[in-house]
């Protein structure tokens, strides 16, 4: 198969994690005999660095060019602590995933049974769970019209909702659901906010398309209190962009570690592939970071993106087995780990791509 993919390291950790990740891409193409060809493109931080704008036409232009992309992680310390700073590396992901009409972000929590002691929550809650997220990802609070008054005291952001952004996401998840366990739960907080209202009274109609279904509501607060409680009763969570951004990060913590979650972004183009996690300035250039949510990312690339099923499965059993063999990153290291088999951000990488090897 013949695939044009374009690398967007950006920020922290981002460039550390997705050599990795293009490295299995590689060996992935060599074993299977594929022809991917790739390119690289700046956005975040650096970008803002190079050329003053954190998502430069040429990376736009590369990126509707391309037929997958591989992203890190935008962000940098300077802006976090400066919020006046108009022009901010976070902008740069926002814009592209709302010019190439990326809204759905499918999040899976895919729980190695190794890690059960990594998590913070007890083994026997957790086990067996395995959540499929569906966050909404161009619209929502993030995108709405944004006003900070002439004395500054003042400032709102707009919780806007259309309808067909509801309806359109709203099917791809049930068509998810219909794949899996046919259980669906829509997260919101209809009892105070309009839009999730509308939310809610959309994703009703369209759940009359899917009666095989089982279609639960759930109120933001309650769901994430659930999570913690009771993973297992989740299947497919369909939710809004704010509430599955946060949400998701606190999911991260049933697979063990934000540096497990890997991510598909998808619509109406060129899909992109992320971690969940962020650029970790407190772990950047230590050599500490996880690789395998973009290692992870890679496998939904071939999956999703480009249908490889095969392909995609070899990378989740190189992760399982390295898992199984006591290897660890430190975020994922619990008491029972072999303090020798904690590894860095490259001998984890390493070792994946050996065991990939080793399979095709
Ligand atoms: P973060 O996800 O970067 O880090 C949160 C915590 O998780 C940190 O302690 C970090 O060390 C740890 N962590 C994250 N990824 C890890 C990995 N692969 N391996 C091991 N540990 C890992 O979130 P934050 O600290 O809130 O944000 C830092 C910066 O990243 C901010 O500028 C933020 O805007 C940006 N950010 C970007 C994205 C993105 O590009 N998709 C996502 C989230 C945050
Ligand atoms: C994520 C991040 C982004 C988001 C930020 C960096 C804009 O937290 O990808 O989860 O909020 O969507
Ligand atoms: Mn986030």
């Amino acid at each position: 198969m013949k695939k044009n993919i374009l690398v967007i390291p950006g920020d922290g950790i981002g460039p550390e994690v997705t050599t990795w990740g293009k490295a299995v891409l590689e060996q992935i193409a060599k074993g299977f005999g594929h022809d991917f060809s790739y390119d690289e493109a700046l956005m975040g931080h650096a970008a803002i660095e190079a050329t003053g704008n954190p998502l430069p036409d040429e990376t736009l232009e590369k990126a509707k060019k391309s037929d997958a992309i591989l992203f890190g992680a935008v962000g940098h310390a300077k802006y976090d602590n400066d919020p006046s700073l108009k022009v901010r590396p976070e902008q740069g992901l926002l814009k592209i995933r709302k010019e190439l009409g990326l809204y759905a972000n499918l999040r899976p929590i895919l729980l190695f049974d190794e890690l059960l002691n990594a998590s913070s929550i007890k083994p026997a809650i957790l086990k067996g769970t395995d959540i499929l997220f569906f966050r909404e990802l161009t619209g929502d609070v993030y995108f709405g019209e944004k006003t900070r008054s002439e004395d500054k005291n003042t400032a709102s952001d707009l919780m806007i909702y259309h309808r067909y952004e509801v309806e359109r996401i709203a099917r791809k998840a049930f068509e998810a659901a219909m794949q899996r366990r046919k259980r669906l739960c829509s997260v919101d907080k209809a009892n105070v906010l309009e839009s999730s209202r509308l939310w809610r009274e959309t994703v009703q109609q369209v759940a009359k398309e899917y009666p095989e279904v089982q279609t639960d509501h759930m109120f933001i607060d309650n769901a994430a209190m659930q999570l913690i409680k009771d993973p297992k009763q989740f299947d497919v969570v369909l939710t809004a962009n704010l509430f599955g951004d946060i949400l998701t990060d606190e999911a991260s913590q049933i697979a063990g570690s934000m540096g497990m979650l890997a991510s598909a972004s998808v619509g109406e183009s060129t899909g992109f592939f992320e971690p969940i996690h962020g650029s970790a300035h407190d772990i950047t250039g230590k050599n500490l970071a996880n690789p395998l949510a973009s290692i992870l990312s890679v496998s939904l690339m071939l999956e999703i993106g480009f249908g490889l099923k095969d392909e995609a499965k070899i990378i989740i059993d190189a992760v399982d087995q390295v898992l199984k063999e006591g290897f660890r990153t430190n975020d994922i290291a619990d008491d029972t780990t072999n303090p020798y088999k904690v590894l860095g951000t490259k001998e984890m990488g390493q070792l994946v791509l050996k065991f990939i090897t080793q399979k095709t």
